[in-house]
């Protein structure tokens, strides 16, 4: 069933009573539908195959990365939180900000490192968590606004893609986007990306942006090969996602997972390899999929990054890079930049 795209600002019974948590939803249930299919027809018709990794995050993938960011192997999520802990007071003095726009924001965990320090020395009133998975977002609106009793909360449901231009306008804002999440982009489409929300800021706005960073490509690959097999779990799951959204008959048992870095790119691949010639059927598409054994199918890219490129590609879209802040390893970074006056 197809809809139309649906916006709907909604309250939940746990709503705090003063009505201060809002969210619009650009991606109700035919919208994501709709999006779904197109993207898995093209990306199984094509040679090679492929899969958009935005696809990870129902319900059950959004779990898996919680899970994620607390493997000791996934080092990147503790490093961002210390970062944000140690420059909290000296980030809030720099933004002047009174609006914080989170981009993926998911549980916003770390985020409430950075909130703390914005409501009580700085002036935050509103904080805005955008993200493609309704429910934890949804969830996380719900804690910030109990935690914070003078914040106000509208959060938007929406994909990067398509919906970045329903974030509320006005104010002094900071938008970030933290865990890396700009690496799950390639170049091209990270240009366009990153072009799309400096059009949404007004001069004096920033922009607050956490990277992995280049290192030792065997700690990288650990932190995606972790022998516990929740990463393993979350790449497979959008193989679950398609079979309970599109009736597919995907045995994710016969699909390894692969993640490799890959040095000349500077980005670990993600992949599910099949097992063996295989055939799947997507009921919903009508569609009939073959696998040969050892196809590999590119579920995600996380490229990791070096200062200069950084720079040059917040240059490129027009921001100009105020702070670079590295953790104590060196193993992860949070960069801020500006929109300069015109
Ligand atoms: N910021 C959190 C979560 C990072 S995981 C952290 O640092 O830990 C990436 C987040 O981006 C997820 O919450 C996912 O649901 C969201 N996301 C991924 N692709 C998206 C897209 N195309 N549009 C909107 N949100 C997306
Ligand atoms: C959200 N994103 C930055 C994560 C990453 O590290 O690229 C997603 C992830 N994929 C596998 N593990 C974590």
């Amino acid at each position: 069933m197809i809809e139309d795209e649906t916006t709907t600002s909604s309250s939940s019974p746990t709503e705090p009573p003063d009505g201060r948590v809002t969210v619009d939803v650009h991606l109700g249930p035919g919208e994501l539908d709709q999006a779904l299919r197109h993207d898995v027809s093209t990306g199984l018709t094509g040679n090679p195959k492929e899969l958009p990794p935005k696809w990870f995050y129902d319900e059950q993938g959004s779990a898996l990365f919680d899970k994620i960011t607390r493997l000791s192997e996934y080092y990147q999520t503790e490093a961002e939180r210390s970062i944000l802990g140690d420059r909290a007071t000296e980030l809030i003095e720099l933004v002047q900000a009174d609006t914080i726009v989170e981009l993926g924001s998911g549980t916003s965990d770390k985020t409430r490192t950075v909130l703390d320090e914005a409501t009580s020395t700085g002036h935050l009133t509103r904080f805005v968590p955008f993200d493609v998975s309704e429910e934890f977002l949804r969830d996380a609106a719900h804690m910030l606004a109990t935690r914070y009793p003078r914040l106000n909360v509208h959060g938007v449901v929406g994909d990067f893609d398509r919906h970045l231009h329903h974030i509320p306008a006005g104010g002094r804002r900071l938008i970030m986007l933290l865990g890396g999440t700009i690496g799950n982009y390639p170049p091209v489409e990270r240009r366009r990306f990153l072009s799309e929300i400096v059009a949404g800021m007004q001069p004096g706005d920033h922009f607050l942006v956490g990277v992995d960073l280049v290192k030792d490509p065997a700690r990288i690959e650990l932190a995606y090969n972790d022998p516990s097999g929740v990463t393993e779990a979350f790449n497979k799951n959008v193989l679950g996602v398609i079979n309970r959204n599109l009736g597919a008959d995907f045995d994710l048992d016969t699909f390894s997972h692969i993640a490799h870095f890959d040095p000349e790119h500077e980005w670990i691949e993600i992949l599910l390899q099949s097992d063996h010639d295989q055939r799947v059927t997507i009921e919903e598409l009508d569609l009939v999929v073959d696998f040969a054994a050892g196809e590999r199918m590119r579920t995600e890219i996380s490229a990791k990054f070096r200062r200069e490129r950084l720079d040059a590609e917040l240059a490129d879209v027009g921001l100009e890079s105020v702070a670079w802040w590295p953790d104590a390893n060196n193993d992860f970074a949070v960069s801020v930049a500006v929109r300069p006056p015109a």
